[in-house]
């Protein structure tokens, strides 16, 4: 799908469709003889501006097929990004199958405010972002191959940068949800990093990946221990990108949980909890995403990618309860339940990330169903050692209509509940504050970045907004990759 800006009159254009997106309450004249209609269907109720509110009229004297009205309630100045991003994907979505071939988007108050570059990048990704489908796998009817579908959407009154950066941004959403739509059977943890591979080749980034050997080797003793179970072996993979040409650039290292499949292992999970546990690898999804992303933009910044992949499965070569683990920083650990394997992957990966010597750690994972219950579908929690770097993230998130919401990092209690009678630390603990006993378990493995100053850094556990089973307006159902424009907008601000 192609979107661009229109700098036409609305009464001039010529294609299929004009879409108009209006506030509660908010009239549109100049749009030719379009207005007329709009007016009456004020006047007449049929048209609230509410928030959803949408309203199809087939125009029979041929200046278009179809005018759409639709509704966003009312907003605040700082609210209105999200909710015109909200809208253009809720939109594009649901006129998908009424035989339009081009639209053309009109926002009056878009078009009219001060900031509008912001108003229209989130434009742009809602576009991109409502268009979204996983189809890969459906065998194609005919009668869908006939079908007229959206190809090209203008948006009126827009200038060509901030959309396409707005694409960008959501076309890194996008890879990175093509990735996390992908089953076990055929993204494993080998599969996961040839993909890493074609697109650090494609976009001339380094790539390393080490395959279990060399993750035993390497001292990885958590990350091989979760994956040992399964006849698809766990993979490392480290990608860097370095800007030209500037001396002083701040290195930031982004972490992602990679379970291409999450078991439960011997402690397996029930029936209801394995289905989507496709989606345990979003963390490094992402982390793939926002690599692209960064590829195409370019930022002066370093940045460094790294992903621990394994699938968590029950086997002959399992680890087990009861079982004493040595990380990569020499910690060891007494396995509770194999099934908090991610905070183990982490563990190695967070100490790699450290060795690296970054001035910020990101790790991003779809850790826990603790996170999940607290903050609901809709919301993802963020933990951080770091006062400064967690408003930076959480106004990123803002920015992006990503919800992020900051739960502790800290507890007393809970890290007294973390002593192990035989080793430094068991991987779980009581089901109550369990995001939070996950948080302090992973800060264990962030190193020192001064003596006695811990690297700064920011969890996000993304588990409960990585997939939605229905439509969700800005998300299609299927997998968000939630995380991914928050990262890259952090790190395009720094
Ligand atoms: N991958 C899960 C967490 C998860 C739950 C992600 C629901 C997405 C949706 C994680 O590995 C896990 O199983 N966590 C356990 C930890 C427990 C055993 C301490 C959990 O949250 O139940
Ligand atoms: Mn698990
Ligand atoms: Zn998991």
């Amino acid at each position: 799908m192609e979107i661009k800006a229109y700098d036409g009159k609305i009464a001039d254009w010529s294609g299929d469709s004009v879409a108009v997106i209006l506030q509660q309450g908010e009239n549109c004249e100049n749009i030719g003889k379009l207005s007329e209609i709009v007016k009456e269907l004020i006047s007449r109720k049929d048209f609230t501006g509410k928030k959803g509110c949408l309203v199809k009229v087939p125009v029979m004297d041929g200046t278009v097929k179809n005018l759409y009205l639709m509704g966003i309630g009312e907003n605040e100045e700082g609210k209105l990004s999200a909710a015109v991003r909200s809208a253009a994907a809720e939109l594009v979505r649901k006129i998908a199958d009424d035989n339009c071939e081009d639209l053309l988007i009109h926002i009056p108050r878009v078009v009219s405010a001060k900031d509008s570059n912001r108003l229209f990048k989130a434009i742009g990704e809602g576009v991109k972002l409502g268009a979204y489908s996983f189809d890969k796998y459906m065998t194609k009817k005919e009668e869908e191959k006939n079908k007229r579908k959206l190809e090209k959407v203008y948006i009126a009154g827009a200038d060509n940068e901030s959309l396409s950066k707005g694409i960008i941004f959501a076309c890194s959403q996008n890879f990175s949800r093509d990735i996390a739509n992908e089953p076990g059977n055929v993204l494993y943890p080998e599969t996961l990093a040839n993909m890493a591979k074609e697109l650090t080749d494609k976009f001339g980034l380094i790539c390393e990946i080490w395959d279990e050997k060399r993750i035993l080797k390497e001292k990885m003793g958590c990350l091989y221990a979760v994956g040992a179970g399964s006849v698809n072996q766990p993979r490392f993979i480290h990608i860097v990108y370095r800007p030209a040409k500037v001396k002083k650039a701040p290195k930031i290292a982004i972490v992602g949980k990679g379970l291409t499949f999450d078991s439960g292992g011997l402690d397996i999970k029930p029936s209801d909890f394995l289905r989507t546990m496709k989606g345990d690898k979003t963390g490094a999804c992402n982390v793939l995403g926002v690599m692209q992303g960064i590829a195409r933009l370019k930022p002066k910044a370093e940045v460094h990618g790294i992903i621990g992949a394994a699938e968590n499965m029950p086997g002959g070569a399992s680890f087990r309860p009861d079982d004493i683990l040595t990380a990569r920083n020499g910690k060891t650990i007494e396995i509770d339940n194999t099934d908090a394997e991610g905070r183990l992957v982490l563990a190695d990966a967070l100490c790699f990330a450290s060795e690296l010597k970054p001035d910020v750690i990101i790790d991003m994972a779809t850790l826990t169903g603790a996170c999940a219950v607290a903050l609901g579908p809709n919301r993802a929690g963020l933990f951080s050692n770091d006062d400064e770097l967690a408003d930076r993230f959480l106004s990123a998130g803002e920015a992006c209509g990503e919800n992020l919401w900051r739960l502790p990092a800290e507890d007393e209690k809970i890290s007294e509940s973390m002593k192990s009678p035989v080793a430094d630390m068991v991987n779980c603990g009581s089901r109550y504050g369990g995001a939070t006993f996950a948080a302090i378990f992973l800060q264990e493995f962030v190193g020192e970045a001064k003596k006695g100053k811990k690297i700064p850094w920011v969890h996000l556990d993304i588990a409960g907004v990585d997939f939605f089973k229905e439509n969700s307006s800005l998300y299609s159902k299927g997998a968000s990759a939630f995380g991914t424009r928050t990262c890259l907008e952090y790190i395009m601000n720094l």
